[in-house]
């Protein structure tokens, strides 16, 4: 008996890093699948196998590598391990083994929330093949612990996309609203293809923040009130407006240190091609950037991304997020 898990990716439209100090940020889940499939095994051990990186291992109960395979394995599993093993702990399972075997269409390190989908679906599949009913604030709640003792500071808005799907707006501590639009708007993403760590970003704009509050509060404010114009601006389905506001966006991100002359590029190159709109998406200093476009150009948009030497990631909006089932063969 296998039990199976598929997350979406996400994209935040407005309010990366600001969220992370109390602001709304909006965001949408796309259809790039994370699959992960779970295997109880005997013994207490948990196998790790990532099928897109080529590596698997072995770790006992206390996180020893017992063995492994391919290139940066240990780097590579043991996040998963580490969730899992919080998993098996908070269901009192912690006596059984796993197999776990990872697959995913989401680019590593590159603002798409790939490590929060991996999180996701692993909680999910686990709480499944111990045949338990999660509700979508449990699966948040465990994988957003989980990354805050990982990570130190995250905002769980790309845990809370990847599990409700569909476009939300996230503030820490407020419940999710999910934007119930007639259509989403139309968006391009293209990648940099230059990874860098969102650890590191947020720790630049926390240091940003520290040495003059007063600025960083104002910048703060503003990405508020954008934000705030951004969901009337999706809920009216009016993509001019959102495209200026997400403009708008964009500088207060350069102004915070976290664009790079890559992603500036790319966004330069979509909105002379005619984008309606153009900024990075999630941590910055690579990765992702996103442009709105109306249908009729998304194809000449796309193109001069290309040219300027990006990446098309061919994702659209998701409306469902995490969705877990049990496979009977
Ligand atoms: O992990 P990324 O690059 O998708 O960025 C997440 C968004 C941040 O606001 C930069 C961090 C956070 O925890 O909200």
């Amino acid at each position: 008996m296998k039990a199976k898990a598929i997350s979406p990716a996400k994209v935040i439209l407005f309010g990366e890093h600001f969220v992370v100090d109390g602001n709304s940020a909006i965001s949408m889940a796309i259809d790039l699948p994370t699959t992960v499939i779970i295997e109880l095994l005997n013994g207490r051990n948990i196998e790790v196998q990532s099928h897109d990186l080529g590596v698997n291992g072995t770790f006992s109960p206390s996180g020893e590598l017992l063995q492994c395979s391919g290139e940066n394995a240990e780097t590579s599993l043991r996040p998963i391990f580490e969730v899992a093993n919080f998993a098996l702990r908070k269901f009192g399972r912690d006596e059984c083994g796993l197999k776990i075997m990872v697959a995913s269409k989401v680019p590593i390190g590159m603002g798409l929330g790939s490590s929060a989908a991996t999180a996701v679906a692993t909680v999910s599949a686990i709480a499944t093949i111990f045949d338990r009913t999660l509700t979508k604030d449990e699966i948040f709640d465990a994988a957003y612990s989980l990354e805050r003792i990982v990570h130190g500071h995250p905002s769980g808005v790309d845990q809370a996309t990847v599990t409700h799907g569909g476009l939300i707006v996230y503030k820490i501590g407020s419940a999710i609203s999910n934007l119930q639009v007639t259509a989403p708007p139309s968006l391009i993403i293209g990648n940099t293809l230059k990874r860098r760590s969102t650890g590191d970003l947020v720790g630049r704009v926390r240091r940003l923040r520290d040495e003059d509050p007063g600025r960083y509060n104002r910048l703060a404010s503003e990405a508020q009130r954008l934000a705030n114009h951004a969901v009337d601006a999706i809920r009216e389905c009016k993509d001019g407006a959102l495209g200026a506001l997400m403009n708008a966006n964009q500088s207060l991100l350069e102004l915070v240190g976290v664009s790079s002359p890559e992603l500036e590029n790319l966004i330069n190159a979509a909105r002379n091609a005619g984008a309606l709109g153009a900024k990075l998406t999630g941590g910055g200093g690579g990765g992702c950037m996103i442009a709105v476009v109306r249908e009729s150009d998304s194809i000449e948009v796309s193109r001069h991304i290309e040219e300027a030497g990006g990446q098309i990631i061919p994702g659209t909006f998701a409306a469902t997020g995490v969705r877990a089932y049990m496979e009977r063969n």
